[in-house]
């Protein structure tokens, strides 16, 4: 039977993502569209966009936040290029993003004293493998797999190298332990709902030492410059941006740090994304003919869930564009080079009730396609 009611909110992108609930591009505050972002306002504005981050994330004093290029790709290439080098590397990678890590290093830095821990997509690699004199690099949501690492206990907090966490799909959406990472980035569109354009960059005191204290032999792109005569660009985490950034995406960041604030903060913001997949999980649970593509359920992504349907892909194909066709949910196909399924977006900005609602959709549309 075709269920009767529709979800509201048909977005289950997983990047860019859902608005917010009621969001309304005219009520953003624009007052700064059309100035120098180095003007009062314009500068303010991104200061606000720093300061209001830390204290909703309850970052650890001394931690810099810094808004930088080329959204979470940039943030991580930035940290890459900037503070590897002087010791060995130990890169996890098990899903597309995680594997783009270990090519910037092996091949792009060619660093030679890396090892990688490979996984394959649902699994994790070996975390208790990992040497900690090494500076680690990894992802804490892999987005194209949603397997995610379940916590941060096997990373020790005496360790000498540091940590470079990817964690995009993971900010405001689960609990991370800040002191347990030194470098830590994530963008505005995923989470947040909010615009693609910008990466957010965030340093521990001891990823600013190693920037103080160590200079690459590579070139750096002024893109990518965080020091100047050996002391940290301070400016970059007060506002004073590298180069100009999107005023207008700052503004729709500005409005979804508003909306986490009034929902009550950052424990709200990740008790939405628990709910939301929750609703998947329970749907699972009692349906054999889907399962999560993670294979231990300490690992499964509570925002970015990939599922696998019993069906071909051709079958899921069709699936995913029956729903697309009733616009009950868009953009739900696995990524690209994932295994054939769906993904389905469970951050802060989706409703509970919308994703409970796609699961009987989906329920609708395996039936039509598969049993038809
Ligand atoms: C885990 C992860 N890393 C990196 C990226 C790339 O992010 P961006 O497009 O913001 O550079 C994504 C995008 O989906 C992601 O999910």
């Amino acid at each position: 039977m075709q269920p009767l009611r529709k979800p509201q909110n048909p977005n289950f992108s997983s990047g860019p993502c859902s608005k917010r609930p009621g969001y309304d591009v005219s009520q953003l505050d624009l007052s700064t569209l059309g100035r120098s972002h180095r003007s009062r306002i314009g500068k303010a504005a991104l200061e606000l966009a720093c300061t209001k981050t830390a204290l909703l994330l309850g970052l650890p004093e001394g931690y810099r936040v810094g808004v930088v290029p080329g959204s979470d790709t940039g943030a991580v290439e930035m940290a890459l290029w900037s503070l590897l080098g002087p010791r060995p590397v130990d890169v996890c990678g098990w899903e597309s993003f995680g594997m783009e890590w270990v090519t910037d290093i092996t091949k792009q830095l060619k660093l030679e004293n890396t090892r990688i821990f490979k996984a394959d997509y649902g699994l994790l690699p070996p975390l208790a493998e990992l040497n900690f004199e090494h500076d680690v690099v990894f992802t804490w949501n892999g987005t194209t797999s949603g397997v995610r690492v379940p916590n941060g206990d096997w990373i020790p907090s005496d360790r000498a190298g540091l940590t470079i966490c990817d964690a995009t799909s993971a900010v405001f959406a689960m609990e991370m332990p800040w002191e347990k990472l030194d470098v830590i980035t994530y963008s505005w569109q995923k989470v947040l709902g909010g615009e693609g354009a910008h990466g957010m960059l965030i340093l521990s005191p001891r990823a600013v030492a190693r920037l103080e204290s160590y200079s690459p032999p590579w070139p750096m792109p002024k893109l990518f410059r965080l020091t100047k005569g050996g002391k940290l660009v301070e400016g970059i985490f007060a506002g004073e941006t590298i180069n100009t950034p999107s005023m207008l995406a700052v503004a729709d960041y500005l409005d979804a740090l508003q909306w986490v604030e009034d929902l009550g903060g950052l424990s709200a913001a990740i008790a939405r994304s628990e709910a939301n997949y929750q609703a998947i999980a329970s749907y699972v649970d009692t349906h054999d003919w889907i399962a999560f593509l993670a294979q231990n359920a300490d690992t499964r992504s509570t925002t970015s869930v990939c599922l696998t349907l019993d069906a071909t892909p051709d079958e899921v194909k069709a699936i995913v564009k029956l729903l697309e066709q009733e616009s009950i949910a868009f953009d739900i196909g696995a990524y690209r080079d994932a295994p054939p399924g769906i993904r389905i977006w469970c951050g802060a900005t989706v409703d509970a009730g919308d994703v409970a609602c796609l699961m009987e959709w989906l329920g609708w549309a395996y039936q039509s396609v598969v049993k038809g």
